[in-house]
């Protein structure tokens, strides 16, 4: 039986983890999950409610490193998983994504000399002044397996020189969950309880930092959404970083008076779906959602100046408008004209992904 530690600490992990720890548990493979949270989201609307909704079992360890500054958070994650390391003795650590949890574990591992595998590996933005950026290319440095979701993954790789043999590409495993949870999805009451009818609404999400950590970006940010809000409802479930910079900027108060802007508290995963796949489009800074919505065919005006991510540009639903609030504002306006690209899914966003994954890991471990 080959032992695999699968870790989760942040929002996005949730729904990529499940359904690989799902597979895994499945008997016709040789492997034995652990699930551990190292508690780098801890509150109910950022961890238990996921546990939930996507029926993960309960984590068989917790950390519970918390917040903190990076090298707080990355320190605590590390002296709490070198213990489970030396208590587990994995064959295997597995990693998602690109939270500062992802680069703890897989360095942490590395020097016990067990071996990591990065799912979402090879995406890069080429900004170093992305924490994750740095968190994407530390774990994949180090990682012996990396499973890749979209081509530009396998390019960026190669150009890297990174061992052929380490690469897999195996699609978009955050997609698995999507297309697994949509159905249950639509039992959800969100649209009833906030009032909302057909697809007359626009989906936000933010919480960059430099979108949100910045008075001056944040404020102009809110005045662009203020414009689009004469046009069309705009449902705002709003991450805990950018609410507690809401306050402190002094701008809770505009946000809540306008009165066709809905802020809402961050949402569990199956509400959220279910407004992503009703919403007429979504204005976002999230990873996660640019891959989402062109899964879903669903306009998406991403507030970055990059994206790890240009999959989803080049052949998907999304369009990078950067900080520039007018062309965001006239953007939408275009979208709401009717006129958006189609868009199509990439290679291996079908559902398969974990099933890829832990064939591999079975046969390769
Ligand atoms: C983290 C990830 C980011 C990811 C995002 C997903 C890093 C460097 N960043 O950003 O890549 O896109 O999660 O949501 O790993 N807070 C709470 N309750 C919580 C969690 C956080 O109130 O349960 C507040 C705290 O004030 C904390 C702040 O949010 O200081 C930021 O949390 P942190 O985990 O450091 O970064 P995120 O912005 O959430
Ligand atoms: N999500 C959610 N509730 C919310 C906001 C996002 O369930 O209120 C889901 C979303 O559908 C996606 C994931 O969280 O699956 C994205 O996480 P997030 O935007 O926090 O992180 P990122 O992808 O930017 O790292």
């Amino acid at each position: 039986m080959k032992r695999i530690l699968n870790i989760v600490g942040a929002r996005p992990n949730f729904m990529k983890i499940a359904p690989i720890h799902r597979e895994m548990q499945k008997s016709n493979n040789d492997i034995e999950p652990i699930l551990i949270h190292t508690g780098q989201h801890y509150d109910e609307r950022m961890s238990k409610f996921f546990f939930d909704d996507l029926g993960m079992p309960k984590p068989d360890e917790f950390l519970g490193v918390g917040s903190g500054s990076h090298a707080e958070q990355t320190a605590r994650v590390m002296v709490e998983f070198e213990k489970v390391c030396l208590k587990y003795k994995p064959d295997l650590v597995l990693v998602v994504g690109d939270v500062n949890s992802t680069m703890a574990c897989s360095i942490t591992a590395k020097k016990l000399w067990i071996p990591v595998a990065h799912v979402e590996a090879g995406l890069r933005s080429f900004d170093r002044e992305m924490p994750e950026e740095i968190n994407r290319l530390a774990t994949d440095a180090i990682s012996d397996f990396l499973f890749v979701s979209e081509i530009n993954g396998e390019i960026n790789l190669k150009n890297e020189g990174v061992d052929p043999n380490k690469m897999h590409y195996v699609g978009n495993v955050m997609i698995d969950s999507l297309i697994n949870f949509m159905e249950k999805a639509e039992q959800s009451t969100i649209m009833t309880e906030q009032n909302l009818n057909g697809d007359d609404f626009v989906l936000i999400t933010m919480h960059r930092p430099s979108n949100v950590d910045d008075k001056e970006n944040f404020t102009k940010i809110m005045h662009a959404f203020e414009a689009i809000s004469k046009d069309i409802t705009i449902i705002f479930p709003i991450h805990p970083r950018a609410e507690k910079n809401l306050e402190k900027f002094g701008l809770l108060q505009m946000a809540k008076s306008m009165h066709n802007l809905k802020l809402l508290p961050p949402l569990g995963y199956l509400d959220f779906i279910q407004l992503e796949k009703k919403a007429k489009f979504v204005i976002t800074d999230s990873g996660g959602l640019q891959e989402e919505t062109t899964y879903l065919g669903k306009p998406c005006l991403t507030v970055r100046e990059n994206t790890e991510r240009p999959i989803t540009v080049q052949i998907g639903t999304n369009e990078i408008i950067g900080t520039d609030t007018e062309l965001l504002i006239s953007q939408s306006k275009k979208i709401l004209s009717g006129d958006w690209k189609k868009g199509e899914i990439p290679k291996y966003w079908d559902g398969k992904t974990a099933e890829r994954i832990v064939e591999i890991l079975d046969e390769k471990l």
